[in-house]
């Protein structure tokens, strides 16, 4: 389901905003940026410190996140289910190998791990893509951008 770009943008830019549903029908979208890719259809991320999200997936597994390259200004929006797999549990002992190795400074405080078993994957770009702006143009830009704010 994941193709090479999609794979590509979660590996360069792990950080994902993710969107869920609160019990009483509130949106509630937060960043996480220690997401990795499990498997063609599987990311996941490291629960630290997000009560809230922990607890809308509980009741409403159905998530959306974005990831965004902020330089080309491309993208990937994913949909799909949900599941946390809390400290202590066999399941996580599994998954949590793979973020202890990516982000040993942070392992300690990892909660849970949070899977999502993809259903949908759909692109992202930024409308002047739509003008004939060519990605390296972009990459330009941001890089000179993003030098203005941090010379
Ligand atoms: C750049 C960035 C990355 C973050 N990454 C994570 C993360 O990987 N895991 C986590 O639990 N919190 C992470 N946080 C903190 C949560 O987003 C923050 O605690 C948030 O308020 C949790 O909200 P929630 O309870 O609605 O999910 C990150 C925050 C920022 C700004």
């Amino acid at each position: 389901m994941l193709n090479a770009f999609a794979k590509d943008i979660i590996k360069t830019f792990p950080l994902g905003f993710v969107a869920t549903v609160t019990p009483d029908g509130r949106p509630n979208v937060s960043p996480k940026g220690t997401f990795l890719v499990l498997s063609e259809d599987k990311i996941g991320f490291a629960d630290i410190r997000s009560p809230q999200t922990i607890k809308n997936i509980k009741y409403s597994p159905e998530v959306e996140v974005n990831f965004v390259n902020q330089f080309s200004r491309k993208g990937v929006r994913i949909r799909g289910q949900a599941k946390a797999a809390a400290k202590g549990t066999d399941e996580f002992q599994k998954l949590f190998i793979d973020w202890k190795n990516e982000w040993p400074a942070l392992a300690d405080r990892i909660n849970a791990i949070v899977t999502i078993e993809i259903s949908h994957v759909k692109p992202l770009t930024t409308p002047p893509y739509d003008d004939g702006v060519t990605e390296e143009e972009m990459v330009e830009i941001y890089k000179q951008k993003f030098r203005e704010i941090y010379p």
